[in-house]
Parts: structure tokens; C-alpha cells; sequence
């Protein structure tokens, strides 16, 4: 769908590129984006009065405005960033030092370590983890949870979370998801949602973090610095509005605009039509994958979107994937950065993961598939 609108296969025709869940590429008018800001617009944003700079900040309102409407949201409500990791962090330290009560945390050991870490590393909560034998009638102040898991594709179900642990305070990584399937923040009904910009086929750099309004006025900042103060004392400052107070210093202004034109790329094709044609493939990915002797697949065909993992029982991930590489497939091998997932739950080291993307062509999976038979077949026998 649409590949003759990304340049990297262009540049590597034979390309087979299926680890969309890293990053996906860009197509040509992303690309464009950033030349066109950097020729044409290249000037600080919220600082100048003049011309240039009051052109760059309404590209930058308007991408706002773009990423809002995306995901249904009010305006002010999205806070630029740069990336899912870096919204995770500012949640963990600004919910804590708020000075809101909140104490207990329940987070899952399958998720990303950006999901984890921030938690943990804060050492301000008692965290708990969603596999331990947790009373059911146990309520958390903080739930962080994924929408769509990066190892098994798997989507979560939000109401039941919610039921079952009564969180004040939901926080979903929908980095997966963002670009796979609608995401609409009122039916979600989480209080926060973070995302990056590469997994939506825009620039690597720039991600979103969006809260509802009420939670963000009583938030104090992460990160201080240029732009995010009303007034400023020795003793005392008061910080701007919201978004505002929550982007010190310049941010990637090229890549927040090139985000606002892959939402316009997205938009143009349509989300339904992507995760139709996703469905389809992954569909077909997993039923090629069942061919495979000595695999275990770690992937649910229903309530799920087109990432999948597999380990084999003989060869490790990291082989697999470098002989898939060797032949121009990628595909992405280790622990994803779910390690605890991997060494405690499903008891492997590593898996090779396949992660769709618009681009990707049933023609894509097969290839994939006689290329893994042919490396399976030289190296067991
Ligand atoms: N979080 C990204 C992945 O799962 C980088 O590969």
C-alpha cells in the first residue's frame, strides 16, 4: 500500500523491510517536510516577532492541531516531546513530585522498559507488577499499561483494566498502536497517552504526550528552562499555561512539523484502510509462520494488530535475523526491550520479531517465509 511513496525502497529496491515496530520509514512528502522547513521556515518558534519565526510557530500550532485532532483530543492537551520514553519519564517524576499522593503503581512485566524503569528508577512508589498474585480487590493510585504490545501484537483490554484496578490515574503507551488503528482519547478513557512520531511514519525526535486538562494544570514541570515561566523570581517562579510549561528550551520544531505531515499522509489513506490491509497480512503471516517446524510463535491471531514474535527451539534469534538481513529482510532479534517478559515469562533469551507496516506486501511475507525455511533447513541440518 502506497510503497511507491517511500524513497528508501527506491534507494534498495529488494528491500523487505518488516521491523516497523523500531521505526517505519518516511515517505516522500515527510522527507520534503523537513528540507522545506529547514529551506524556507528555519527560525525559533514562541520567541520572534518578526516574519519568520511567526511563520514557524504557526507550523508548529497548526502540527498541535493536526496531532489533536488525530487521536480527538482539545489542542491544548498535546505536549511535544521527544519520543514515548521521554513522556513516561516526565510522568514518573512529575507525578511525583506534584505532591498529589499518589504512591502505589501496578505496571506489567511484559511491557517495554520505558513502561518500567521511570517507575522503578523514581524510587518514590511502591510498585507492583500486574503478573504477581495481586488481590483482586486491590486498587492502584497509578495503572501504566500498553495498548499494543511490541512482542505479541497483542491489543489490551482497557475497560477491564480500569475494572479491576480502579486506577485514579491510567497511562497508556499507544506506540504501538498510533498508527495502526484508530486511537481516540475519549473512548480510551485513560488520563494520560504517550506516543513517538518515527512509529507514525514522521521524524525521528518528536513525540506527544497528551493528559487530560485537569491532570495537566496541576502538573509541575520536568524540565525547566527557556519558555515555560510567567514569572520568574531568586525565590519563586510562576509557570506558563499549559502546553507551554511543559516545553523548556527550543524544541525539534522541522520534526514536530514533519509529524503534522504524516498525520496528513495517514489521513489521506486512511486508518481503517491500514489496519484492513494490516489484518490481511497479518493474517497471512502467521498462518505462513505455522509452516515452520521447531518454532513457538508468541502471537495471538484475534484482538491483535501485525507484530508477532518467534523463537526457535535449536537456533538463536540473533542468527535467524542476521541471515535475514544478509538477504535484505529486516526484522528485529533480542529481547525488544522486554527483557523481564522474555527471561520470566516466556523463559527465552531473545525471539525474532516481524512488525508490519502499510507498506508491506503479502509478496513481503512470502519471502520472508522461504527465506526462514531455507536458513531453518541449513542450519539443522
Ligand atoms: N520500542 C521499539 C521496539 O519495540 C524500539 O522495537
Amino acid at each position: 500500500m502506497n510503497k511507491d511513496r517511500f524513497p528508501i525502497f527506491k534507494t534498495y529496491p529488494e528491500l523487505v523491510y518488516l521491523d516497523n515496530a523500531a521505526t517505519t520509514q518516511k515517505p516522500d512528502v515527510v522527507i520534503q517536510s523537513l528540507i522545506d522547513f529547514y529551506t524556507k521556515y528555519n527560525s525559533n518558534v514562541h520567541r520572534g516577532n518578526y516574519p519568520l519565526s511567526e511563520k514557524a510557530t504557526e507550523l508548529y500550532e497548526e502540527a498541535r492541531s493536526k496531532v489533536s485532532k488525530f487521536i480527538n483530543s482539545e489542542t491544548k492537551e498535546i505536549v511535544f516531546n521527544s519520543g514515548t520514553t521521554d513522556g513516561m519519564n516526565f510522568l514518573a517524576s512529575s507525578l511525583s513530585r506534584t505532591g498529589l499522593g499518589y504512591n502505589s503503581v501496578l505496571i506489567s512485566d511484559t511491557d517495554h522498559h520505558s513502561s518500567i524503569l521511570p517507575w522503578i528508577n523514581s524510587h518514590k512508589y511502591n510498585v507492583s507488577y500486574i503478573s504477581e498474585n495481586i488481590a483482586e480487590n486491590k486498587t492502584y493510585d497509578i495503572v501504566v499499561a500498553t495498548l499494543v504490545s511490541n512482542v505479541t501484537g497483542n491489543i489490551l483490554n482497557i475497560s477491564d483494566l480500569r475494572n479491576r484496578f480502579q486506577p485514579k490515574i491510567l497511562i497508556l503507551d499507544v506506540a504501538q498502536g498510533v498508527s495502526h488503528m484508530d486511537i481516540d482519547v475519549k473512548k480510551l478513557n485513560a488520563d494520560f497517552i504517550v506516543f513517538s512520531g518515527h512509529k507514525m511514519y514522521g521524524p525521528m525526535g518528536v513525540g506527544v504526550l497528551w493528559g487530560k486538562i485537569n491532570h495537566l494544570e496541576k502538573l509541575e514541570p520536568f524540565r525547566v528552562g527557556g519558555g515555560m515561566i510567567n514569572e520568574i523570581k531568586k525565590d519563586k517562579q510562576t509557570w506558563a499555561n499549559v502546553p507551554e510549561r511543559f516545553e523548556a528550551g527550543t524544541p525539534s520544531v522541522a520534526d514536530v512539523f514533519g509529524l503534522g505531515v504524516s498525520i496528513d499522509f495517514i489521513n489521506s489513506i486512511g486508518i481503517k484502510n491500514i489496519k484492513e490491509h494490516e489484518k490481511k497480512l497479518s493474517e497471512h503471516l502467521y498462518n505462513r509462520l505455522l509452516e515452520l517446524k521447531d518454532i513457538n510463535i508468541y502471537h495471538s491471531p484475534s484482538n491483535s494488530l501485525g507484530v508477532m514474535s518467534f523463537s526457535h527451539n535449536k537456533i538463536h534469534a540473533h542468527d535467524i535475523a542476521y541471515e535475514l538481513g544478509k538477504r535484505n529482510i529486516c526484522v528485529r532479534a533480542g529481547h525488544h526491550c522486554t527483557q523481564m517478559f522474555h527471561r520470566d515469562i516466556l523463559n527465552i533469551p531473545a525471539s525474532s520479531r516481524i512488525s508490519l507496516g502499510m507498506y508491506n506486501s503479502l509478496e513481503d511475507i512470502d519471502v520472508l517465509i522461504e527465506n526462514l525455511k531455507n536458513i531453518l533447513d541449513r542450519y539443522t541440518n
